[in-house]
């Protein structure tokens, strides 16, 4: 059978001809001689019409097919220049190849997302999950394609690991189930040494080994899995989280910028080509503007400003903001979707963040004060990319990391990248979760990854 994709590409070739088709039912309804079925095979946006007539051997049986069923068709192709399809199959053939029960719950009628979250098993079926996920897939492809394209080498850092690369203590451990085999103390369980003999944890960023491949060969970057034990109930977190972590060497904060808009416009640019209408059913269903907003973000220069600048502008509003702000306060999601929306109304790097309120690796500054960060904020999300430029210099991280309380001791490997030929680093991470929201337009981060991790949340 041919799929929908191809057949909706050159279906002017099979003009009149008989053709096999296969797919699931999304809506049927009949009269008394003839009947219309709208048939989704899964690998295209739009359906092909099917009609099947009372010359059909088994009409009456057809009649019967329920929403959701899987058949098979073979019909001859008829132009419909007048509908909105150009083209429908009259069907010669139908066969039953999957029932599915009435109680299917997928019927034509328009479902909540909160509904579509309870069925995550069917919910890939709707239109809007089939665009997501369609989205997502080829988002990743063009990420892949993109440090592909520039020579960067695409390095697997460890799921399971024993440092904490963010230092922020937001880690879930990591337990072996044969408890019977774990070390214990005083007949009980040891926790700090419950992964055969260590402690161990998922991984909330593949950075520091990112660094280790960067200072390997040159450029690199990372694509998968991150967890955060953040108990946060919120549209943009979750537990599980896809990151891309490009980590370059010999480049400074500003090589590190051009990366990160050169790679957010190249993959904006690659889905706006090749998911032409994934994009205009969310421009039209999801978020008016979509369209026009990222030609925005693919034509424009993104907009820079210091931390520093930032407060100042944002302490003129503090009236308006749920947390007020002064220097050295962490902006929150109200204040970056400010920065981003009201004042620029782009995506903008902000830079060069209070040394207090930023991870233990990030380069000093010249003042003392500041650390060389840049957090990319963008409309209606707020923050998609953190990064740094990382502190090279040994005696300036050991510092750093003794002031911020970071074991050294545990971390004598990252230490000696600085000893033996470090040289100026910078990276990113961008929360891929975040950039599906911000190119779908969907509002909420449980709906743009198959099977979210969120609080309360690991059902399917
Ligand atoms: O700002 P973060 O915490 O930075 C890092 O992890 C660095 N190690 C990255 C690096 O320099 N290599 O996270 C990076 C991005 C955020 O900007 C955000 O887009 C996303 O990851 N992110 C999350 N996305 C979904 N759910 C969460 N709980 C997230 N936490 C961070
Ligand atoms: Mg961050």
């Amino acid at each position: 059978a041919i799929d929908f994709r191809d057949l909706f590409k050159s279906y002017e070739n099979y003009n009149e001809k008989e053709i096999e088709i296969e797919g699931w039912i999304r809506t049927i309804r009949d009269s008394k001689n003839f009947g219309f079925i709208e048939l989704n095979d899964g690998t295209y946006m739009k359906n092909v019409q099917v009609v099947f007539e009372s010359h059909l051997e088994n009409f009456e049986e057809v009649k019967k097919y329920s929403t959701g069923s899987a058949i098979s068709v073979k019909g001859i192709l008829v132009m419909t220049p007048e509908a909105k399809q150009p083209f429908e199959i009259k069907a010669t053939e139908i066969t039953m190849e999957g029932e599915s029960d009435p109680s299917y719950p997928l019927q034509k009628k328009r479902h909540s997302l909160e509904y579509l979250r309870t069925i995550a098993h069917l919910r890939p079926r709707t239109n809007t999950f089939s665009a997501v996920f369609r989205v997502r897939s080829l988002a990743a492809f063009a990420i892949h394609k993109f440090f592909n394209e520039r020579g960067f080498v695409y390095a697997h850092p460890p799921i399971i690991t024993a440092s904490d690369a963010e230092g922020a203590g937001e880690m879930f451990r990591v337990t072996a189930l044969d408890l019977d085999n774990v070390e214990k103390v005083d007949g009980k369980t040891d926790y700090t040494k419950d992964f055969f003999g260590k402690s161990a944890n998922l991984t909330v960023s593949g950075q520091l080994e990112a660094e280790i491949f960067a200072l390997a060969f040159k450029n690199v970057y990372t694509f998968g899995p991150t967890f955060r034990a953040e108990n946060s109930n919120t549209t943009r977190h979750a537990a599980e989280f896809w990151m891309i972590e490009p980590e370059i060497a010999f480049a400074d904060l500003s090589d590190n910028m051009q990366l990160a808009e050169d790679m957010v416009k190249y993959v904006v640019n690659y889905v706006l080509e090749n998911a032409k209408e994934e994009m205009e059913f969310f421009n039209s269903f999801v978020e008016k503007g979509l369209l026009d907003k990222l030609d925005n973000v693919v034509s424009s220069e993104f907009g820079r400003i210091d931390y520093t600048d930032a407060i100042e502008i944002l302490m003129k509003n503090n009236d308006n903001f749920d947390y007020s702000v002064q220097w050295g306060t962490d902006i929150q999601t109200e204040h970056e979707r400010y920065l981003s929306e009201v004042i620029f109304k782009k995506p903008v790097f902000v830079i060069n963040y209070p040394k207090e309120i930023k991870a233990f690796y990030m380069r000093m500054n010249e003042d003392d004060k500041t650390v060389a960060a840049m957090d990319l904020l963008v409309p209606g999300i707020g923050e998609l990319i953190g990064g740094s430029q990382r502190e090279e210099r040994l005696d300036m991280l050991e510092k750093r990391m003794e002031e911020m309380g970071v074991p050294k001791e545990d971390m004598w490997w990252y230490l000696e990248l600085r000893k033996y030929g470090g040289v100026k680093h910078a990276g990113y991470g961008l929360g891929f979760e975040r950039l599906i929201m911000y190119l779908t337009g969907m509002g909420n981060i449980r709906d743009v990854i198959p099977f979210p991790r969120t609080p309360k949340n690991a059902e399917f």
